[in-house]
């Protein structure tokens, strides 16, 4: 039986992490323009604007989570190690006075146990990026920000579990586990997901400020903290 956590594959092989940052990034960068998460990396961010992005995640966790986590098998599950991230988002709320019972969903999640690994690397992804944005939050709002048990959500461990879940994805079309086409098919299509209920979650009460404090990330504190953390990953 092959040890999926096996790490001597061909360098030259292609790495199903890298392929799938690159088949997301466009989707990742048009996430991080959007009106609510340009706020959220503002340096005149407030706890509104944090609360409107945690009831907005909290409904696309609780559209997607649970479907892709079921569809996928229960062993690659397991190698994987991933831990739901909806109740931390529900508990952040409920931490905050806020607490949140999700709608039902119309989304339907892609199915098939290939493409729900795909849309759980969207999922698992937004809490590598997450980990910055709690710095900078906790940095703009004090403790008014809480635990931020999601976007903090592998603390210490970040890195590490990044690597873990980055390394697992690697090994399984090597192992015949896995046809990448359908991952970076279900990838897409989730982060497509995800980018149309953000759209339209969290619209500011007040007209939006065109200042270069709300440019968001591309032109103002957002790219710094993208461009600090982009450093630990190289192709
Ligand atoms: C304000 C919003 C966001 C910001 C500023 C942000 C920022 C970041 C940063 C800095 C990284 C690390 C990039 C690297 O080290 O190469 C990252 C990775 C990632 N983020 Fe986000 N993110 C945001 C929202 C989201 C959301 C909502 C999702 C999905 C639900 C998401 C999914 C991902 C994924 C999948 C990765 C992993 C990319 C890789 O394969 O290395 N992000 N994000």
């Amino acid at each position: 039986m092959h040890d999926i956590h096996d790490t001597t594959r061909p360098a030259t092989s292609a790495r199903l992490a890298i392929l799938l940052r690159h088949a997301t990034a466009e989707t990742h960068d048009a996430v991080e323009r959007l009106p609510l998460m340009a706020r959220l990396t503002s340096p005149s961010v407030t706890r509104e604007d944090y609360l409107d992005y945690l009831h907005a995640l909290a409904e696309v966790y609780a559209a997607l989570e649970g479907s892709l986590l079921d569809a996928l098998d229960e062993a690659i599950r397991n190698d994987l190690g991933v831990r739901p991230k909806l109740p931390a988002i529900l508990e952040d709320l409920a931490e905050q006075g806020q607490p949140h019972i999700p709608h039902p969903s119309t989304q339907l999640a892609p199915t098939g146990s290939g493409a729900a690994l795909g849309g759980l690397y969207v999922l698992e992804g937004a809490t590598l990026g997450g980990r910055v944005i709690a710095k900078h939050l906790r940095r703009c709002l004090g403790p008014a920000l809480g635990s931020a048990g999601f976007l903090d959500f592998h603390g210490e461990q970040s890195s590490a579990a990044w690597k873990r879940f980055a390394s697992i994805l690697d090994s399984l079309p090597a192992h015949g586990r896995m046809d990448p086409t359908e991952v970076i098919a279900g990838a897409c299509t989730t982060f497509s997901m995800v980018h149309r209920m953000l759209e339209g979650a969290g619209a500011p009460s007040a007209p939006a400020q065109a200042g270069p404090e709300h440019a968001g990330p591309r032109g103002s504190g957002g790219r710094c903290l993208a461009a600090s953390i982009a450093a630990h990953h190289e192709d």
